[in-house]
């Protein structure tokens, strides 16, 4: 099998290999923390083994559980919201089909989402798409107390017992949360669902490995082997005996570190493949989470290319220079298109007659590439071979690693997430909830 590669020649003009054999012995200093467990959010470090510590016994469970849901459900909502949501997200939309949600002729559920918004527009929209249909809920929340999947889960979990009566409802709903404590966990315990158990020491934002992502991808029938395989196999990679050099993601953590401390405060994650969206929603999030605070962090940024070259192309080539930029290759399409000869040829395009559609998609992210890295925006590149489950599995571990030794390396405790209370406060204060 390949490996995802990384590619940090296009920061030479701003980090040298000076720069970076200076931050070596930090670097897997704080890599060391994370598999001794002795730095800061030592709680919170039981994603650090994780792909290899998945048995086959879990795995079975969660494929016989999927498979009964699959069996009952032609829609299954996942209720969820940030860690709790995105990883599965992430691989559901780059692997499915992009038009997925139109395709009549299926064998797997469409998967739904709800509770990553408290949009009344939104639930009502999805609840009147689920009227009259074969539907269940996978309610994940580790808290088992967070506001917006409690309502989605209220609200569908109703419907769903007025559709199919309490008893078959019971069949359709899985419950993933914490194993003892939390309203949810309280709630399916009452009332006999299915549950599943995000352990105590695997923060929201590092849980697609757990049952929080495997559920849902098992579910919508993609394989969560190949997932936790290429996990597994980058959680060897990027172990403490690997060498500094060989270590992609202690590598990628210095280069950002670096590129911080020299102006660089903004790093933004561009995709070729529309696909890939949802793995920048949930990288955001990762880096946004574990890195932002106390006064310091990068701030995570994502766009789409080339569609975003049409907006906020401009900015990142000649606005304010305090971003760097990251770019998730794709080497091979899994498809393949040519452009169409024409004979008339108006629009001027015959030049590109015969050649494939991802050239051309090549050509935009090379000369993207060289034109940002000009306007002085340093370029990280990370290449996948494909986009697979197997590879996906890597890419998530690759930045897991790398935010837990680059978190370290800025100073802070990457698996807390004190700052995300405050909003929470002040709306249960205007909302009167009892005790605020
Ligand atoms: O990373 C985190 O811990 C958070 O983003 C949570 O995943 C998110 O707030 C959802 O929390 P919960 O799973 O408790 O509902």
């Amino acid at each position: 099998m390949k490996t995802i590669t990384l590619d940090i020649e296009k920061t030479r003009g701003m980090v040298t290999k000076e720069h970076i054999v200076a931050q070596e012995s930090k670097a897997q200093e704080c890599n060391a923390l994370l598999h001794s467990g002795k730095g800061a959010g030592s709680d919170f470090l039981g994603w650090v083994h994780l792909p290899s510590s998945i048995t086959e016994d879990s795995l079975v469970e969660i494929e016989r559980a999927a498979i009964q849901l699959r069996k009952k459900c032609k829609i299954v909502v996942v209720i969820g919201i940030g860690g709790s949501y995105l990883g599965a997200r992430a691989v559901l939309e780059a692997v499915n089909n992009s038009f997925d949600l139109l395709q009549t002729e299926r064998e797997d559920p469409v998967i739904l989402y709800a509770g990553q918004n408290i949009g009344e527009d939104y639930l009502f929209e999805l609840s009147a798409v689920l009227k009259g249909k074969q539907f269940g809920l996978i309610n994940i929340s580790k808290s088992g107390t967070t506001t917006e999947p409690a309502i989605a889960f209220r609200i569908l979990k109703k419907q769903l017992e007025e559709a199919v009566g309490k008893e078959e409802a019971r069949t359709r709903i899985i419950a993933v949360t914490d194993a003892r404590r939390g309203a949810l966990r309280t709630l399916a315990t009452q009332e006999g669902y299915t549950t599943f158990v995000i352990p105590d020491n695997v923060g929201g934002r590092f849980s697609v490995l757990t049952p929080v992502g495997l559920l849902p991808i098992a579910v919508a029938g993609v394989s969560v082997r190949d997932l936790v395989k290429g996990a597994a196999d980058m959680e060897k990679a990027t172990a403490t005996g690997v060498p500094f050099a060989q270590n992609l993601a202690a590598i990628y953590a210095v280069v950002r570190n670096e590129l911080y401390l020299r102006g660089k405060k903004i790093e933004i994650l561009a995709n070729f493949h529309p696909k890939l969206h949802y793995i920048a929603e949930w990288w955001k999030q990762l880096y946004g989470e574990s890195e932002g605070k106390e006064g310091k962090g990068i701030f995570p940024a994502s766009v789409d290319l080339t569609t975003d070259l049409h907006s906020m192309g401009q900015w990142i080539q000649d606005g304010e220079r305090s971003i760097f930029e990251t770019v998730i290759s794709v080497e091979s399409p899994s498809h393949k298109v040519v452009v169409p000869s024409d004979a008339n040829d108006l629009d001027g395009l015959n030049y590109l007659a015969g050649r494939r559609v991802d050239e051309v998609n090549k050509m935009a992210e090379l000369g993207t590439c060289m034109a940002h890295v000009e306007g002085n925006a340093p370029n990280i590149k990370i290449t996948l071979p494909e986009i697979s489950p197997y590879y996906i599995g890597q890419l998530f571990y690759f930045f897991e690693k790398a935010c837990g030794i680059s978190g370290y390396m800025l100073g802070v405790n990457p698996f807390d997430q004190p700052g995300v209370e405050t909003y929470k406060k002040n709306m249960f204060t205007l909302l009167k909830k009892p005790g605020y």
